[in-house]
């Protein structure tokens, strides 16, 4: 048994942040009927094409474990399909743009009043207040709650990050939401609305800058860099470079080989507790009972000086062996691992976090599997559905329609073009 069998999805997400949340609910177990414009589909299915003709890596690898319905959401026929699924379906996802399922006549009273127990989950840029209305992407988000004016180097210009906070990031928020809201409604019987805004999400992740926001009115942000280099602050949180987030002080080391290879670099801490074990680890013991350097607030104004010294070490290691050696002395470091490793890492395949799986378009590809592991409720991930490859089977088997209703449906032209049987 899977943990959320039997709940119904349906699913009206597109490009990144819902499917996200979509695929995550799919991986749990429920029903994910994924609804889309005839003949087109989710954008994804054709932004980023390796394989010409086939669905993208964009879209196949956010859409595993659904079924894909073919609806025009501004036709009648169209309009009666989709009443009929929020009559069904236990939750509706969207992340259309604001209003816009209001205009389809999908308004939240429209729908409560044709299924008092659906819950209605929704990915927005901004919450209510003056970007209500506003279209919003991933690094738009990342800009508006917080995360590029605190990434990047403080004298270099505000960055994004290549993690997708503001889309799977939201996209999870959401998920957590709709589960949340399940677990509400089999008390209260009733459904609710679930909003998940981009910027809320990102600013969420970035709840650390918040507090060195708070703490920056009452002084100097001692653990980072630019305290011990004697640089003042200004009144925000700047940019901290590669400084590790909590009080601990880290950095991005070069490793054997950076020359050649742009990711041989290790992230190292100098973690209080283990300070003894680093300066016996790069040759320094003499730091261990110097007291420009003995202790954690007499290190802040050499950290420079420090971590050159390590690096002078760690150079003549690779990023491996910097890990073999620091994690038996519980030296907290990590290795910075390429696309290229991550892909090709047994371990990762083992627990099922890199999954290869096999499309009848695109032949074999690797995805990130289910980043959650549940030991009661196992995750296969299976392919992503070709556009409207569920139409026929989701109006017979899901609603019931007979064989006259379905040639009446698919004769409106609401549908698109009916695939008789699903494509393998
Ligand atoms: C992502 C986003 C910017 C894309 O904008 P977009 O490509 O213009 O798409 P929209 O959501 O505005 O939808 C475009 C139209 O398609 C229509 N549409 C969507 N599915 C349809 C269907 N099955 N049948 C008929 N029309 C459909 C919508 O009703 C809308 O029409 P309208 O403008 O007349 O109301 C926007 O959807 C958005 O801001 N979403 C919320 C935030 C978000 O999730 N962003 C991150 C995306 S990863």
């Amino acid at each position: 048994m899977k943990a959320l069998e039997g709940i119904k999805v349906l699913d009206f997400t597109h490009v990144q942040s819902g499917p996200t949340c979509t695929q995550l609910l799919a991986w749990f177990g429920a029903d994910v009927i994924k609804v889309e414009r005839p003949g087109v589909g989710d954008a994804t299915r054709k932004q980023l094409v390796d394989v010409p003709g086939a669905d993208s890596l964009y879209f196949t690898m956010l859409n595993h474990n659904k079924r894909s319905i073919e609806i025009n959401s501004k036709d009648a026929a169209g309009k009666e399909v989709l009443t009929k699924l929020i009559e069904t379906c236990d939750v509706l996802v969207e992340n259309f743009a604001p209003g816009a399922l209001d205009r389809m006549g999908f308004s939240w009273e429209n729908i409560q009043k044709i299924n008092p127990r659906i819950i209605v989950a929704s990915v927005k840029g901004f919450g209510p207040g003056k970007y209500q209305d506003c279209k919003v992407y991933e690094n738009v988000a990342q800009c508006a709650g917080g995360s590029a004016s605190t990434t990047g180097f403080r004298d270099g210009i505000p960055m994004v990050t290549g993690a997708q906070i503001g889309d799977s990031g939201t996209g999870l928020h959401l998920c957590l939401g709709i589960v949340t809201a399940l677990f509400q409604r089999e008390r209260s019987g009733k459904g609710q609305k679930v909003l998940a805004a981009m910027q809320d999400g990102v600013l969420n992740l970035c709840r650390v800058k918040l507090r060195d926001q708070q703490r920056l009115e009452r002084g100097p942000l001692t653990e980072y860099s630019q305290y011990g280099e004697g640089i003042e602050f200004d009144d925000a949180v700047p940019r901290a470079g590669n400084d590790s987030g909590g009080g601990q002080p880290g950095r991005i080391l070069k490793c054997k080989g950076w020359e050649d290879d742009p990711n041989a670099y290790t992230y190292f801490i100098t973690q209080a507790a283990v300070w003894e074990k680093v300066c016996d680890v790069i040759g320094k013991p003499e730091w261990k009972t110097d007291p420009d350097y003995a202790t954690p607030k007499a290190r802040l104004p050499h950290l420079n000086e420090i971590f050159g010294a390590i690096e002078d070490w760690t150079m003549t290691k690779t990023k491996f062996e910097v890990m073999d050696i620091c994690n038996p002395l519980d030296i907290p470091v990590g290795p910075i691992l390429s696309m290229k490793e991550i892909a090709e890492d047994e371990g990762l395949r083992k627990t099922g976090t890199i999954v290869e799986v096999d499309h009848p378009e695109r032949g074999k590809y690797l995805t990130v599997g289910c980043p959650i592991k549940l030991s009661d409720s196992d995750v296969e991930v299976t392919r992503s559905p070709l556009l409207g490859e569920h139409t026929l089977e989701i109006l017979s088997e899901v609603l019931g329609y007979g064989q006259d209703e379905i040639d009446r449906i698919v004769g409106s032209g609401a549908v698109g073009e009916a695939k008789a049987v699903a494509a393998e």
